[in-house]
């Protein structure tokens, strides 16, 4: 998006993961800002023409704040773009995990346990609506070119939303 002339902001609160972002190809022209997302969001009301949440929400206990601070600093007509893990995966045990490089030890960041209707009510209690909702199954070619997605095959791994502000 930068690269095609939008000015774009990148939020996170962990400094390690924003350096990680700051290291990519083309961040040069990303502002980054450091921001617990629990807080709000320091960006004015109808400032963003769109604003994309990856992989986040799974990681924010109060899903009605984060979808109405999207939903604030989006502009009228514009759009929220949302993907998690979905929630199955919590049920059946999987959550986001990595493995410490200096420890070796297995770490599990917090995480929340949403219901696909969480996602809903949360959105559409703010203002957006829903024009695109998917939930991303691990089928036989992503289990044949993925051996890490194997082992969830058949099961949804992933829940996208695309929410447009009224
Ligand atoms: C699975 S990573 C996704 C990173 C990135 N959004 C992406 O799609 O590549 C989850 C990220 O959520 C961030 N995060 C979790 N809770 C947060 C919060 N309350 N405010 C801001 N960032 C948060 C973590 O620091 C981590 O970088």
């Amino acid at each position: 998006m930068a690269a095609a002339g939008a000015r774009v902001f990148g939020l996170d609160f962990s400094p390690g993961m924003l350096a990680k972002a700051r290291a990519k190809p083309g961040a040069g022209a990303v502002r980054f800002v450091q921001h617990d997302l629990a807080t709000g969001l320091p960006f004015a009301s109808g400032s963003m023409d769109r604003v994309t949440c990856c992989l986040v929400l799974e990681h924010v206990a109060d899903l009605a704040s984060a979808f109405a601070e999207t939903s604030r600093i989006c502009r009228a007509g514009g759009f929220v773009l949302v993907s998690d893990l979905h929630p199955a995966m919590r049920l059946q045990g999987t959550q986001a995990q990595f493995t410490d490089p200096a420890t070796g030890r297995k770490t599990r960041p917090a995480g929340a346990r949403h219901q696909l209707s969480d996602y809903v009510l949360a959105a559409t209690r703010t203002g957006l609506h829903i024009d695109h909702m998917s939930e991303h199954v691990v089928d036989d070619e992503l289990a044949a070119r993925s051996p890490r997605a194997q082992k969830y095959l058949g099961w949804p791994l992933l829940l996208l939303m695309r929410l447009r502000r009224s």
